[in-house]
């Protein structure tokens, strides 16, 4: 079976990492909240995952909440010392599972602390800083966020820095201050609004983690020219999504998720695939 190096490599945090990840937030139950529709399942798409070589997972406290972290410390611990395990901080939700950004010093902090303890983890490896707003959210500043983030990183909870939903403008105010280890904003075959930052990535060598890489393209909801080029490969449309989005950028990191194996593997499948020049034009256009 096609393992997750078949997408080549890109550097994050201090390791080569295959260029195909996973993303726990399909875990947890329906609307991303609660225990999940299968645990078992759950469990053993986590173990398959790193089976297949992959080797970065994303995760936040607030998918479940601690549902999706929760599963993963129990399907992984003790962690592979080359996994590379991706939270974001920066939201929060209600008892009636709505979001809400949640970027205060205290909300930050409580948010580490809680990946920290349901992980199982010292430190966490990259954490995304993950904006919901403008200018400020609740008076505080990408600025203020920011200078928690350095704060908790300077006292050793998190190893890196990385960012999530941000405009060009506020990675450049990070790259000022610090390295960004991953940036993780929308992106896929019909969300192309963020090519400036991903140039930004690529040109600075910054792994891109595109977020709803399959659902906010036609990937899995279905797209003529999608469909069409994946029938000309004998693959599914989420597959032609992930390949067409490995070959977009040498820094693109996708991280599709899943809460079942078989769309885990097929997923997988997919860091194998190359299309050729016509069909990424066609895609392209
Ligand atoms: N930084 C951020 O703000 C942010 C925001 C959103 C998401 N994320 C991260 O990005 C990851 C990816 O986003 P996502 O999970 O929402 O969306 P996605 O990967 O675009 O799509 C996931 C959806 O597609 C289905 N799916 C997956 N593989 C499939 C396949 N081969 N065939 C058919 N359907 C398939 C899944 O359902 P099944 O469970 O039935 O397979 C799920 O409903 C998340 O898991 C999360 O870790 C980050």
């Amino acid at each position: 079976m096609t393992d997750a190096l078949a997408a080549g490599t890109v550097r994050l945090a201090d390791r080569n990492v295959p260029r195909l990840g996973y993303g726990a937030m399909r875990l947890p139950g329906p609307g991303v909240w609660g225990p999940p529709r299968d645990r078992d399942e759950a469990l053993a798409v986590l173990r398959r995952a790193v089976e297949l070589g992959i080797r970065v997972i994303d995760t936040a406290w607030y998918y479940g909440d601690d549902v999706a972290n929760e599963l993963i410390a129990a399907a992984l611990r003790p962690y592979p010392d080359d996994l590379v395990l991706v939270t974001k901080l920066g939201g929060a939700r209600r008892p009636d599972a709505s979001w809400y950004p949640a970027v205060s010093d205290a909300e930050l902090r409580a948010g580490c602390e809680r990946d920290l303890r349901v992980l199982g983890l010292d430190s966490v490896p990259v954490v995304h800083l993950r904006w919901m707003g403008g200018e400020s959210v609740d008076g505080v500043t990408f600025a203020d966020a920011l200078g928690t983030m350095l704060d908790l990183r300077a006292a050793g909870k998190i190893q890196r820095i990385g960012l999530s939903n941000v405009t060009l403008e506020q990675l450049e105010q990070a790259l000022a201050v610090t390295e960004v280890a991953s940036v993780s904003n929308q992106y896929g075959p019909t969300m192309r609004d963020d090519q400036p930052v991903l140039d930004r990535c690529a040109a600075e060598g910054i792994p891109y983690l595109p977020f709803f890489p399959l659902v906010s393209g036609p990937g899995v909801s279905g797209d003529d020219r999608l469909a069409e080029v994946a029938g000309r490969y004998g693959v599914s449309p989420a597959q032609a999504a992930i390949a067409w989005l490995l070959q977009r950028s040498p820094v693109m990191l996708p991280i599709p998720g899943t809460s079942r194996v078989a769309h885990l593997e097929e997923n997988v499948a997919a860091a194998g695939l190359r299309l050729d020049d016509k069909d990424l034009a066609l895609l392209d256009g």
